[in-house]
């Protein structure tokens, strides 16, 4: 039987660096997609610490341009004849305005927009496979999201926490978009809610923040405990073959209303596709 080919986004720290560490452990050849190189090389040393013989494969790429998730894909789909699971990962929460190269608002363009211009540069490969996987790392923010699509729905800053709640919903209405049109493939479409959980997400540079780090700390999941359902649902198959798409913990979820407005969808996913083919 030959190794299940894996790619993670944003491995390099908190839910996805527990999720690679599991799933190698578990056996995975790990692709892993990270922004930066010193990071990601310092997992590999200690993942192959774990396991000599394991798998890991570094392929640098930063959601934030398209350009390079691009250059990413290109490589990916010239090393690798299989893709048997893509974790959708690597996320921000951003505290100050920023925008993708492309110009989009940081968290939509990376939680977002990257991540679904990346999915569908890999899912040919994916729906080759015999029953591969995309799982799409979701939060509970996803409940508070509101999306309308208006013309600057994709460059706007409003605030953090609301930026961050619509990115969120947009991968869900995304994943269940992907689940209706694959519906008669072999590809399964997953999405995770983590809970929420200690990682660097959360991390307020500031005095105030810094003091409330402790009392975070306590009152939140680790970030291996996060990354369970995301474990489970990659490494087994207890939950291929049922209809849902999202689960907390080991339990399915309810999908916010929205995601199954199917007019919401199309217009919204039309909108994406425009907004990405205007700049590639
Ligand atoms: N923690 C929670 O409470 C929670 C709850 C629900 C859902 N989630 C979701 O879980 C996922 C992981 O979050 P986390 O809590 O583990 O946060 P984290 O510790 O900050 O990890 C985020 C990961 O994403 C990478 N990343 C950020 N921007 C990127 C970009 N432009 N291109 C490529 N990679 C990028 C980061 O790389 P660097 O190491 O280079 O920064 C890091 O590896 C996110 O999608 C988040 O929305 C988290």
């Amino acid at each position: 039987m030959r190794e299940t080919f894996t790619i993670i986004t944003g491995a390099t720290s908190g839910i996805g660096y527990e999720t690679a560490k599991k799933l190698f452990i578990e056996g995975h050849h790990l692709i892993l997609g990270n922004r930066n190189n010193i990071k990601a090389e310092k997992l590999k040393e200690e993942l192959l610490k774990i396991n000599p013989n394991g798998h890991v494969d570094l392929l640098q790429v930063n959601l934030s341009s398209f350009s390079l998730i691009k250059s990413f894909c290109d490589k990916v789909l010239s090393d690798y004849e299989y893709i048997d699971v893509l974790i959708n990962n690597a996320g921000v929460f951003m505290r100050e305005k920023a925008f993708t190269q492309e110009g989009f608002e940081m968290t939509m363009g990376v939680n977002y927009l990257g991540t679904y211009y990346l999915t569908e540069l890999l899912i040919d490969r994916l729906l080759e496979g015999k029953n591969s996987k995309i799982i799409m790392v979701s939060s509970i923010g996803c409940y508070w999201g509101s999306l309308k699509v208006k013309p600057n729905i994709f460059v706007r800053r409003t605030n953090g926490f609301k930026d961050y709640f619509n990115s969120k919903l947009a991968n869900l209405i995304y994943a269940k978009e992907l689940l209706e049109k694959h519906r008669n493939s072999n590809l399964i479409i997953k999405a995770a809610d983590p809970g929420v959980a200690y990682s660097k997400i959360w991390k307020w540079k500031t005095k105030f923040g810094e003091s409330l780090d402790k009392l975070y700390q306590i009152i939140t999941n680790t970030s291996e405990e996060a990354a369970r359902i995301i474990v489970i649902l990659a490494n087994t198959n207890k939950y291929d073959k049922d209809n849902n798409l999202l689960y907390k913990f080991d339990k399915p979820r309810k999908l916010p209303k929205r995601v199954h407005k199917k007019k919401l969808r199309d217009d919204f996913i039309k909108f994406t596709e425009e907004s990405i083919k205007q700049n590639i």
